[in-house]
């Protein structure tokens, strides 16, 4: 990133988006976040307490479907990219509750499109020549691979399976044609799931760390050995941030953690983590339960990030052993944290989920 840099991020006050704010202020002193956010369930801004003093960060609570308020911050603004990680991203949910995913996902990005379309129109020639849109998107839409299956490259077809992922994956695509069609610098990247500090815990990891320590039931899906690729989450803010500065334009970029594991290893290993860490009586791992399955449940994931790697020089810092210690460790220094988001409506939803 160069000095004087403005981004517009969207979703910046939920966990990747918030990761990624915090990280790129800190390692950039002459960059400017204008950060845009509904504040959804999923959004928190005790994740974002620390910027409460900073010049450099911008917050507006607002929907990227308002093509108004979102062409009102480019106008005054005049940001040097977009980021856009604004959705909505949980799978069970979206089961539930497709709707929504429908108007974020594939609705939010053709309006935000059309407004960085709009703006980019009206640059001089050097701004269009910096401008980026960079779509930050999952390993999702490639559906699900067999177990000896090779892992998924940039030129998977697309076969999603969820409603969230098919969201996604529209959305992909409406990025792809606005570079196509429109010449609109845009980037895209499909990464594997994250993990790390500031995760809501209706996902698997920070939803485990919670239950274990509230003496809840850790319910697992089906048999436990459905298989994602992990990676720690600050890894995938500086892959992001390389593909900012370095990508081709209308070009994908895969990222991922070169680290496949099965559901039930990742449970066995919070629950030996935390009894290191946070004993008690018995190990937690007394208290896994094997629950319903998720229809239509993808069996495994795996990116093959070679790409990013070859083209950019990016790969993951962190590997799963050292990355799911400090998760741990920040779970258990920022319990607060979890407690304050653990709100009536997401009892709501664990009622709904796990009944
Ligand atoms: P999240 O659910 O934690 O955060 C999403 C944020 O978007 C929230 O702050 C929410 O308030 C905001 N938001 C939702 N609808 C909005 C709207 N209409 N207008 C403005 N803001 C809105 O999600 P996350 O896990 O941080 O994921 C961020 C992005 O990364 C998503 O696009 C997701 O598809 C993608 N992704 C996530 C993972 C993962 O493992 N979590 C992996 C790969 C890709
Ligand atoms: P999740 O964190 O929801 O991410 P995604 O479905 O996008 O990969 O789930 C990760 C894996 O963990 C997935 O295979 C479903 C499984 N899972 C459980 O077994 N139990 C749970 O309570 C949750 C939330 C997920």
């Amino acid at each position: 990133m160069t000095s004087q840099t403005t981004l517009l991020v969207t979703g910046g006050a939920g966990f990747i988006g918030g990761n990624f704010v915090l990280q790129q202020l800190a390692a950039n002193p002459a960059l400017r976040i204008i950060n845009l956010d509904k504040l959804t369930y999923a959004g928190n801004l005790q994740t974002l307490a620390s910027l409460r003093d900073n010049p450099r960060h911008v917050f507006v609570q607002g929907d990227i479907c308002d093509r108004e308020l979102v062409q009102k911050l480019m106008r005054e603004h005049r940001p040097n990219a977009v980021v856009h990680f604004a959705a909505e991203s949980h799978v069970d949910r979206s089961i539930h509750g497709p709707g929504e995913f429908i108007r974020t996902n594939i609705d939010g990005t053709f309006s935000l499109l059309e407004s960085a379309r709009a703006y980019f129109a009206e640059l001089d020639e050097s701004a269009r020549a910096a401008f980026r849109f960079l779509h930050v998107s999952t390993d999702e839409v490639y559906g699900s691979l067999g177990a000896d299956d090779a892992p998924f490259t940039e030129t998977t077809p697309y076969a999603p399976n969820s409603p969230y992922s098919a969201s996604k994956a529209a959305s992909d695509h409406l990025v792809r044609a606005y570079h196509h069609t429109y010449g609109l610098p845009t980037l895209t990247t499909n990464c594997s799931n994250n993990y790390g500090p500031y995760q809501f815990p209706e996902k698997l990891i920070p939803l485990m760390i919670h239950n274990a320590l509230a003496g809840k039931p850790l319910p697992i899906y089906g048999d436990g050995m459905n298989v994602r690729d992990w990676l720690y989450v600050e890894d995938h803010c500086t892959a992001i941030a390389t593909v900012l500065a370095q990508g081709t334009l209308g070009e994908v970029y895969n990222i991922g953690g070169w680290n496949e594991k099965p559901n039930l290893e990742i449970v066995r290993t919070l629950c030996s983590l935390l009894d290191e860490l946070a004993p008690a009586s018995q190990s937690f791992a007394n208290q896994i339960t094997y629950v319903k399955d998720r229809p239509g449940h993808d069996r495994r994931y795996a990116i093959d990030a070679r790409k990013i790697e070859r083209e950019l020089g990016w790969r993951p810092k962190e590997t799963f052993e050292t990355g799911i210690r400090k998760t741990v460790q920040w779970y258990l220094a920022n319990r607060e944290w979890t407690n304050n988001v653990v709100s009536g409506e997401y009892r709501q939803w664990v009622a709904l989920n796990y009944r």
